[in-house]
């Protein structure tokens, strides 16, 4: 086990805030108490595309509770940047499900019930939502996300690729997935004059406050975003969703506190979505199974108000040893709703091609998969020749075939008759980066501490792992600290995502805690009657990091079995081997990792967001017909890590688990199904049918 803090601050297993949350005293965004608070519930487009010809809130605006109708008639001007926030600036509907109006009322039932009461006239046009490999609206985007160059080449792919004596030609397909926190999104919003406060689902105080601001005109210390607890988000919370934005111009339009909460349906059109992906892999290697030529072409989507182009491709570009290569992506506009993050956006969906293919070359080989991946194991990053900071791939692969057993494998296909078992194997990785962030450490003169950041734990244990770093490294028993975190008052930080929050959040923390220390150390301990405290800054250091590639890797293997009769397919074992830098918290770790696993297997087996060509909507939004991995579906499942040393990421050298355990999980298992039935299924989800021929 990697080296965790070198004082127990905190009783293994302990979730600090987990007493609040089981007892609910942990408030929600929506759960804050706040006097004279009336609702907003907004009113989506019936169509798919077209404008607004006219608007009719005058039966709505006749029941005595409703206090306001908002339409792109009379809402108040906003100067967003970003369109999707841009709510009722203009009268083009850019997808079905856009919200087009709101109605704020003294309950919320009066505001959901006269919202069917708002009449929208609408001039229709016909729409577009079906992503083909040959749509003739393709084109190449200027970068993918978050910015990577949209494609790169090196050497001779074709002519290598069309040389090599064994080649692999899929292509592989990933539907639209859908983010589905527990919590919904949801705002209190509330101005004092020109200051807005809103409590807030969040991944990011920070950002999320200077966002707002800019939407309203507002100077960034004009807008208070307070998110002490947050029920998850996986990206979908990462930036502000038009519920944030309605709430405050709610709001300000009645004058009083407005709560908005969107429902699971609305969340489907109005908090982003993972972009479906059309994959061509083509890998050509000699008989040894060393790869000569690697090309992965991507095509995905995004909406006509705005460009958001995941970055499916680019774990391919650092993943094996290859001297000619290829990666492009292209896009074509539909009338969706903009994608957005969700949980490894771009190494998820890439990778389940990427990994998918490498099975398939090596049954073409006769090469153990563990085997044929280590053999393709690069020296240094191979399109930029840069040195990895550090990389233990290879490590996770020996080490994960050891605990699951892998050795003993049958390589045939589809043999095992007696319930149609298989193993599969694929391999994990994610970029490994900080963000700058500051953080202010202070003492009372009574000795205690308090430590502030405007970090957000949306579940992951953000907040006992600051706790522990921070403790640590002041030197004192973590319950001599005091962690305020949640609060764009706080000093700025990076949020929750990009695996990016502890890695940022711990670097700032602990330079502010160490700073203080020395404070303290050089008055031999004093503390003087006002206390002192050190603030930090990590932007310059994070600057000054060396042009190393930095990843983390993991190994993930499969066990399935599949019914003969239903091919229901069912995963009785899972195991997730990770190199992610140092583990902070051991217990928050592990879940994060089987977290992402889970989600893996969802992705593997369930979630699929079908979207309706003659409505251009998605009919299963909802838990009942998009279904998310329960515990029913989850057997065996278990995450461990190897020993690593991660020198450069900051005084923690914590590389980020929120995203790694999702990568890879989905070919894993279809690498298994192949393995227990000979059927490839190369477009996710696996369901049952596609394996009944
Ligand atoms: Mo993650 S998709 O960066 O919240």
């Amino acid at each position: 086990m990697t080296a965790t803090l070198s004082t127990p601050q905190i009783p293994h297993g302990t979730r600090i805030d987990g007493p609040d949350k089981v007892t609910g005293r942990a408030r929600y965004a929506f759960e804050h108490p706040v006097d004279g608070a009336v609702y907003a519930w907004p009113v989506q487009s019936t169509i798919a595309k077209g404008e607004i010809r006219d608007t009719d809130a005058s039966a709505a605006l006749a029941l005595p509770s409703v206090l306001a109708v908002l339409t792109p008639d009379n809402a108040p001007r906003l100067t967003a940047d970003d369109p999707e926030l841009a709510l009722f600036q203009s009268r083009s509907v850019a997808y079905r499900g856009q919200l087009v109006a709101a109605v704020v009322a003294t309950s919320l039932e009066t505001a959901r019930g006269a919202a069917d009461l708002v009449r929208i006239d609408y001039a229709e046009v016909p729409h577009d939502v079906t992503l083909t490999p040959d749509h003739p609206g393709l084109y190449k985007p200027e970068k993918v996300n978050p910015n990577f160059p949209t494609d790169t080449e090196a050497g001779d792919p074709d002519g290598a690729f069309a040389a090599a004596p064994v080649r692999v030609d899929k292509t592989y397909r990933t539907p639209g997935e859908h983010n589905n926190p527990m919590e919904p999104h949801a705002t209190i919003a509330w101005w004092e004059g020109d200051r807005l406060t809103v409590f807030e689902a969040t991944q990011g105080p920070s950002r999320a406050a200077t966002i707002i601001a800019g939407v309203f005109g507002l100077q960034p210390d004009q807008v208070r975003v307070i998110a002490e607890h947050v029920g998850g988000g996986f990206g979908a919370k990462g930036t502000p969703r038009p519920n944030v934005i309605l709430a405050a111009m709610a709001a300000r339009a009645v004058g009083r506190p407005v709560k908005c909460v969107l429902t699971r349906q609305q969340m489907f059109a109005v908090v982003g979505h993972r972009a479906p992906s059309i994959q061509r892999l083509r890998l050509g290697a000699d008989e040894n199974g060393r790869l000569t030529a690697i090309v992965h072409d991507v095509v995905g989507q995004t909406s006509t108000i705005k460009e958001f182009a995941e970055q499916t491709a680019v774990a391919t570009r650092h993943m094996y040893a290859a001297p000619n290569r290829r990666t492009t992506h292209r896009m074509v506009r539909l009338d969706v709703p903009t994608p957005a993050w969700m949980r490894a956006p771009g190494e998820c969906p890439g990778m389940f091609a990427l990994e998918s293919a490498m099975d398939e070359l090596a049954v073409a080989t006769g090469i153990d998969p563990v085997e044929l991946r280590i053999r393709n194991e690069p020296a240094v990053e191979p399109e930029s020749g840069k040195p990895f900071s550090s990389r233990n791939l290879v490590a996770c692969l020996r080490e994960g075939a050891a605990w699951f057993g892998w050795a003993d494998r049958d390589p045939a296909a589809g043999t095992r008759r007696h319930g149609l078992t298989g193993t599969g194997v694929a391999a994990s990785t994610y970029p490994a980066r900080a963000m700058a962030s500051q953080a202010l450490a202070s003492v009372e003169a009574t000795g205690h501490y308090v430590v502030s950041i405007a970090a957000v734990d949306i579940g992951t244990g953000a907040r006992t792992a600051l706790l522990a770093v921070a403790a640590d490294a002041l030197g004192v028993p973590a319950d001599h600290v005091t962690l305020r975190i949640g609060d764009s008052e706080l000093p700025p930080a990076m949020i929750a995502g990009g695996s990016m929050g502890n890695a940022s959040w711990s670097w700032a923390v602990t330079d502010a805690c160490r700073a203080l220390r020395e404070q303290i150390r050089a008055r031999d301990g004093a503390i003087p009657a006002g206390g002192l405290s050190a603030h930090s800054s990590t932007g310059d250091a994070i600057g000054a990091l060396p042009d190393h590639a930095r990843y983390s890797f993991g190994a993930q293997f499969a066990d399935v079995r599949v019914d003969a009769d239903t091919g229901e397919v069912r995963v009785p074992r899972l195991l997730g081997v990770f190199a992610a830098g140092r583990i902070v918290v051991p217990a928050m770790a592990r879940s994060q990792f089987i977290g992402g696993m889970t989600m893996g297997l969802s992705m593997a087996l369930h979630e699929e967001s079908m979207i309706d060509p003659q409505f251009g909507d998605y009919p299963n939004h909802d838990l009942a017909s998009y279904h998310v991995a329960a515990n029913a579906d989850v057997c065996d499942l278990d995450a461990r890590w190897i020993d690593e040393d991660e020198p450069e990421l900051g005084p923690a050298g914590a590389k980020g688990i929120g995203e790694v355990g999702i990568v890879g999980t989905a070919a894993a298992i279809a690498n298994a199904v192949y393995h227990a039935t000979g059927i490839r299924v190369r477009d996710l989800p696996i369901r049952l049918d596609k394996l009944l021929l």
